[in-house]
């Protein structure tokens, strides 16, 4: 098959079976090789029976055998930033769905995940991948590090407002997701009995996702610098993610230029949609974010729904992927969600 050449490493984890979904059909892309400690010497068709294609891709045991132009790494918070620099050596280009190249201060990254990073270097010219605001960037990029599900969800309806210079006093983002952003190994706090009859806060004020937040929320020199608390819950739900934004403290006048300015940000983007306050089900299976807001006198609600496997983790980086190989950029991803 013709295209560019492409490979998963994690692929036995979560966004790895999605990503490898993704890939097995994309019309202009090659996916050539997978990498899985566990699922080494099989084939990804006998890894993961549900991809529609790949009897001939193998499962190697180790990314340096992995031969491709730009590879996916779905792997553990501290893992990737110990491979990118040997795929960087061998001209490979990388996404990383994992934390390892989001927070551009290396002190913020040792702060949040408890260890020094080993690749400044290439933290220092990553490219953040929230393909509807850093598109410009993406293409170029050597590394791009893949947005967190939340970030995403809350970034993706927040940022515009900000970007148009109305800052609120305070951002309170309470977001719900499904356990399958928590990946494929059980937990005691995340495997199905203590999950499915709950809804269940998690994080105490200090989940990883805040810094990546709050960096990416880009309040531009003398502005307000607005509080931010943001309160994750899982739910009994396997995908999905809603984040429900209350920016408090906005005049009329604000909460009219923050609609304006999420109106006129998305009008042409093919991936998020502005309208009615979303249903998680709207977005499962689609790599959309579906988007409303409600007037509450002052406080502004933004309602945000994504599937975390999908515009959260694997069809977003497929996004940026088909931006850095100069594939058009809904080539091989879902637009429409299951709705139920
Ligand atoms: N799940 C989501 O919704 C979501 C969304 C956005 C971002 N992310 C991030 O994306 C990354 C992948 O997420 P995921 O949910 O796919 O995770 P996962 O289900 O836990 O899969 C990770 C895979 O990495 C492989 N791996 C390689 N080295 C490893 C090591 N030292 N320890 C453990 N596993 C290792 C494992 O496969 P083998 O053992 O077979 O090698 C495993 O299947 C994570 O960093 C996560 O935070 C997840």
């Amino acid at each position: 098959m013709p295209g560019d050449r492409v490979g998963i490493v994690g692929v036995s984890g979560y966004l790895g079976g999605e990503l490898a979904r993704l890939l097995t059909d994309h019309p202009g892309l090659n996916l050539v090789g997978a990498v899985s400690r566990s699922q080494a010497g099989k084939t990804l068709q006998e890894c993961l029976p549900f991809v529609s294609d790949g009897a001939n891709v193998p499962i190697l045991p180790s990314t340096e055998t992995l031969d491709c132009d730009l590879a996916f790494l779905s792997l553990p918070p501290g893992e990737a930033m110990t491979q990118v620099p040997r795929l960087r050596e061998r001209g490979i280009r990388a996404i990383d769905l994992s934390a390892d190249y989001r927070l551009k201060d290396p002190a913020a990254y040792e702060r949040t995940y408890g260890r020094p990073h080993t690749d400044p270097e290439g933290l220092s010219k990553a490219v953040y991948g929230l393909t509807e605001m850093e598109r410009g960037e993406i293409g170029a990029a050597g590394v791009v590090a893949s947005p967190g599900c939340y970030p995403t969800a809350f970034l993706l309806g927040c940022r515009p407002i900000v970007d148009a210079g109305v800052v609120p006093r305070e951002f309170v983002i309470d977001a719900k997701s499904g356990s399958s952003g928590a990946g494929a190994s059980p937990t005691a706090e995340t495997h199905h009995p203590a999950v499915a009859g709950d809804v269940h806060p998690y994080g105490g004020g200090n989940h990883r996702h805040l810094p990546e937040i709050a960096q990416e929320l880009g309040v531009k020199e003398g502005d307000q610098v607005p509080e931010i608390v943001f309160v994750p819950h899982l739910v009994p739900l396997v995908r999905g993610i809603l984040t429900t934004s209350y920016l408090v403290g906005l005049s009329e006048d604000q909460e009219g230029r923050a609609i304006e300015a999420v109106r006129s940000t998305y009008a042409a983007e093919p991936f998020v949609r502005l309208g009615p306050v979303p249903r998680i089900p709207w977005a499962i299976g689609s790599n959309r974010c579906f988007l409303g807001t409600e007037s509450h006198g002052g406080t502004l609600v933004v309602f945000s729904a994504i599937d975390n496997l999908l515009k959260g983790g694997a069809g977003q980086a497929v996004q940026n992927a088909n931006l850095m190989l100069g594939r058009p950029e809904t080539e091989g991803l879902p637009l429409g969600g299951l709705g139920l």
